[in-house]
């Protein structure tokens, strides 16, 4: 039996198993996937003891994505400039081999909503890991992005590290002019205290779509719910992110993209 399974502390909401016994049955694999809480001091040793005892891969969530990168022996591109895995695979040879799919999972929904055209103009809110998790394949895709952050220096920095990847640049949240974006994506969490950042009505009133990388269940989340105010017509959570992020590590792991339209 094939043994994988999703590390993160908490863990009891993760919808990974469901999705990835979905794309198993459609490709007709087997799978052993289970949840599995990690602890604060010791998930180093728990990954060690899940791979020594017959691990093949598993998925890496909140709050370890860091820590598993670190443990890796080698690291996709797009793991690397992440600087965070979301992706363990065991090879062969016993080493470990860490990617990271957010951002294919997150350019797999633009184009499935029909919302990814090259060279367009995209507002991303928010400097943190889940913004770094997804510029490369952004950028790979031949969008522009600007970053637009609180805190102006750490989207700078953002900006200064992808630059040779394509065009970005960073400006401070409080900076931000009225001007027309294609798509502005919300890559902070102020959803989860049910708070939106602090933007001008007018850059929303303008804007193409909006899509919220956070997901609410049967509801919109709250960024999402503030464009719908100002009239934006076109707008997604990041359920089908999440779902393509899964799509790609169960492609790292089997070589095998799976059908992923059927969940959403
Ligand atoms: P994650 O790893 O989920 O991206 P993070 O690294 O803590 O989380 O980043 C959270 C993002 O939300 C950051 O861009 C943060 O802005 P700062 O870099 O200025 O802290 C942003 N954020 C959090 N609270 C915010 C607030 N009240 N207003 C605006 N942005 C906020």
């Amino acid at each position: 039996m094939n043994k994988y399974a999703v590390w993160g502390n908490p863990i009891a909401q993760s919808k990974s198993p469901e999705i990835q016994q979905h794309f198993a049955q459609q490709q007709k694999i087997e799978l052993d996937y289970q949840r599995m809480l990690g602890d604060e001091v010791r998930f180093e040793q728990q990954l060690a003891q899940f791979f020594a005892s017959g691990g093949q891969g598993c998925n890496i969530t909140a709050p370890f994505k860091e820590r598993a990168f670190r443990l890796a022996d080698l690291h996709s591109e797009r793991c690397l400039m992440a600087e965070a895995c979301n992706t363990l695979k065991k090879l062969p040879d016993g080493r470990l081999y860490a990617d990271n799919t957010d951002g294919a999972g997150l350019v797999t929904d633009l184009q499935r909503l029909g919302w990814l055209q090259p060279q367009q103009r995209i507002l991303i809110l928010g400097a943190g890991g889940a913004t770094k998790g997804v510029l490369l394949p952004l950028l790979q895709a031949q969008q522009q992005i600007t970053l637009a952050n609180r805190t102006l220096d750490k989207a700078e920095q953002l900006a200064q590290k992808f630059s040779g990847h394509g065009v970005i640049q960073a400006v401070a949240l409080s900076q931000l002019t009225t001007q027309r974006f294609d798509l502005i994506i919300n890559a902070t969490s102020l959803g989860l205290q049910g708070k939106v950042v602090d933007i001008a009505p007018a850059i929303l009133q303008k804007c193409g779509a909006v899509y919220d990388m956070q997901y609410a269940k049967a509801t919109d989340t709250p960024f999402l719910a503030l464009a719908k105010t100002y009239g934006v017509a076109k707008s997604a959570d990041g359920i089908g992110m999440l779902i393509g992020q899964a799509a790609h590590a169960f492609e790292v792991w089997f070589g095998v993209m799976p059908e992923i339209t059927l969940l959403i």
